[in-house]
């Protein structure tokens, strides 16, 4: 409780303070008290004392989000605010409630969710009854526009925290994939606006760093040099190498993925036109730009599986009741027709459905090895049942059905996330199935650039004779020593199930060697189960090794996963 004076004082200085100004002074007293110290306020005044606090969260699935949140605290520090940094998984949740102010950086995944890394800390905000009064906040949302939920993860946080009663320090910056300079200019008005308000406690403020300016998605013309299916007949799958020569230079390192845009086929786009009554001719507008229909549904607009959303604003729109399930637009145009229709209503109806999203695949050539003019990737043609029926997917046929020739348009998706670590550095990587991908592009790399770290392979597949994947080429890497160990897992030619995880606890000891002179592990290959399974038996394998608990054992995991020396790439 204040004396007079000071009382008064106090309420004359908080009486006409702007909002911004009471953040930043809430923030100066938090500052003062995280010192911890003897010192009285008085003897603080004046000096350059670390003030104010602010926590700064990253969810990042390929390394974007944690880049910039480094930047940001980096910046932040600069100007003398006290940030702790820290990944939404490393978050410890009990402290939300206490938090004053907050900066989120958080990237979209999947179709419109969060990183993986940061589904703990959402479903906590999203199921818990917060209170979160005392929180000043503001996010920044990381995505991509070629995706239909452009920055979903971010706005549920942003709005989360305000129906939590937390208040917004500014708006949520929605950024592109060229987010660089635009969430560098949101930040730098940010702390001019709230946390520089007295720029006697701050040190110098410093110039934005020039960042180059990129503007939308560098896409690449490439022609297929080849496609071979790496199964034989006799197996359930169909496996694709297919090698494609850029007509510049493509720009990525072993981890990245190439992202292409699929196409609808021929005969579904038909049937859609002519369900809409359309001939394919007649021009309509999308998402800010125009062209005929059948380029619109050839290209542009996914047609399949459209998300219950869209099926319940389609349901609004023709009045219907119709139950909000997923299917192809052209069962919903069947079942529930459109009454009336005419060239407006096709226009409404094209503008309510979503973007083609990308597809990504991991690259599995190496620059150092073929050149930064050709790309290669390794896609599986996926198929699934649906209703008892066997039906595939689209992008991995389409791209499956490519040959010599064909024209494709690709782009690099980074993820920094998921690099080679230092060529002295060991590594083991786990890759079944078409997991393997980044794992030949790793090994090519380190051949062509004489790496002296050794490297240990685990591949699974169904059955040796039809699906060992680039068999001749790992052979020939283990031949030349490139490739130190290689393990495999042929799940379907015995009896019982062998999978890579298998193999993982066959070699424990070694594996334990490896690991305990600092070698980097990772995963690539489907997530669930897979990935889940083989992480179980690390996990298992910690335990039983190292003679320490489940929860030692995880935290294990999580430590090798914060040096950098266990990275996945699961999908
Ligand atoms: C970082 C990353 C790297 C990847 N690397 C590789 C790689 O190296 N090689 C590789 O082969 N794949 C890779 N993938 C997976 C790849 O991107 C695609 O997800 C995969 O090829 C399937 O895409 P698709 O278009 O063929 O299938 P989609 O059409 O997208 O179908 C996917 C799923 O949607 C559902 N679905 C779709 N249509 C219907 C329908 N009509 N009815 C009911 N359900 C439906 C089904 O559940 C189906 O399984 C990677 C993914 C990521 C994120
Ligand atoms: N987003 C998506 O739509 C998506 C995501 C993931 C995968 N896929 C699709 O799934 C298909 C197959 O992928 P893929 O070719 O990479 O191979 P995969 O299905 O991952 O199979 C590779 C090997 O892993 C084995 N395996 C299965 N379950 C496992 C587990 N729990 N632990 C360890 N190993 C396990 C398989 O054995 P068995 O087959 O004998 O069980 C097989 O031997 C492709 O069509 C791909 O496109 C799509
Ligand atoms: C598999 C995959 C799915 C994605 N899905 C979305 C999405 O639904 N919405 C979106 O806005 N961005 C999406 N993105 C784009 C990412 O949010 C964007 O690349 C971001 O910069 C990644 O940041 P991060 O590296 O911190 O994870 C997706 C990216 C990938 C690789």
């Amino acid at each position: 409780m204040l004396k007079q004076p000071k009382q008064k004082e106090f309420q004359d200085l908080v009486k006409d303070a702007t909002h911004a100004e009471l953040v930043w002074m809430n923030g100066f007293l938090q500052g003062l008290l995280s010192q911890n110290s003897q010192a009285t306020p008085s003897s603080a005044v004046g000096k350059p004392l670390a003030i104010p606090v602010c926590s700064l969260l990253y969810g990042t699935e390929t390394g974007n989000s944690k880049k910039l949140a480094g930047d940001f605290a980096t910046k932040l520090k600069k100007h003398g605010v006290q940030v702790k940094l820290k990944s939404m998984d490393q978050y410890r949740l009990n402290d939300l409630e206490k938090e004053v102010n907050m900066l989120v950086v958080m990237s979209t995944h999947g179709d419109g969710e969060p990183p993986e890394a940061a589904k703990k800390f959402f479903n906590h905000i999203h199921t818990q009854n917060l209170s979160l009064n005392q929180l000043q906040y503001a996010v920044v949302a990381l995505g991509d526009t070629a995706y239909p939920l452009f920055c979903k993860a971010g706005e549920d946080v942003d709005k989360r925290f305000a129906q939590l009663n937390a208040q917004r320090m500014a708006e949520m910056k929605k950024c592109d994939i060229d987010f660089e300079q635009e969430a560098h200019q949101w930040l730098d008005e940010l702390l001019e606006k709230v946390f520089l308000k007295n720029e006697s406690s701050v040190a110098v403020k410093l110039p934005t760093p020039k960042v180059q300016p990129i503007s939308g998605r560098k896409t690449y013309d490439a022609t297929v040099l080849a496609s071979i299916n790496l199964n034989d007949d006799q197996s359930n799958k169909e496996t694709y190498h297919i090698e494609l020569k850029t007509e510049e230079p493509i720009d990525y390192e072993p981890g990245d993925s190439l992202g292409v845009v699929p196409r609808n086929s021929a005969s579904s786009v038909k049937n859609v036109l002519q369900l809409m009554g359309l001939n394919g001719s007649e021009t309509f507008e999308y998402k800010g730009g125009s062209d005929t229909a059948v380029d619109l549904f050839t290209k542009k607009i996914n047609i399949r599986h459209l998300p219950e959303r869209i099926v319940r604003h389609y349901a609004a729109f023709v009045n219907k009741d119709i139950p909000a399930l997923r299917m192809d637009l052209a069962d919903l145009l069947t079942r529930y027709p459109a009454q009336n229709m005419n060239s407006t209503i096709a226009q409404q109806m094209i503008s309510m459905l979503d973007p083609m999203a990308p597809r990504l695949y991991s690259l599995s050539s190496s620059p150092a090895a073929h050149g930064d003019m050709e790309v290669h990737i390794t896609v599986s043609k996926h198929h699934f049942v649906a209703n008892a029926q066997k039906i595939f997917g689209l992008c991995s046929p389409y791209l499956s059905d490519l040959n010599a020739g064909d024209q494709v348009k690709v782009y690099v998706q980074k993820n920094r996330a998921f690099k080679l670590p230092a060529p002295d550095a060991d590594v083991i990587m786990i890759g079944p199935g078409t997991g393997i991908a980044p794992f030949r592009s790793f090994l090519f790399e380190r051949d062509a650039a004489g790496a002296s770290g050794r490297n240990w392979l685990f591949f699974g597949e169904q059955h040796f004779v039809s699906d060992f994947l680039y068999q001749t080429e790992l052979q020939s890497l283990l031949n030349t020593n490139v490739l130190t160990k290689l393990n495999t897992a042929f799940s379907r030619d015995q009896k019982e199930k062998i999978y890579v995880q298998h193999k993982l606890e066959q070699h424990a000891d070694e594996l334990m060697k490896w690991l305990d002179g600092g070698a980097h592990l990772y995963i690539c290959g489907t997530k669930d189960p897979m990935s889940v399974d083989v992480e179980h038996a690390l996990l298992r394998i910690f335990s039983q090794k190292k003679n320490i608990s489940q929860t030692q054992a995880e935290e294990y995991l999580q430590l090798l996963g914060e040096t950098g020396r266990y990275q996945k790439d699961v999908y």
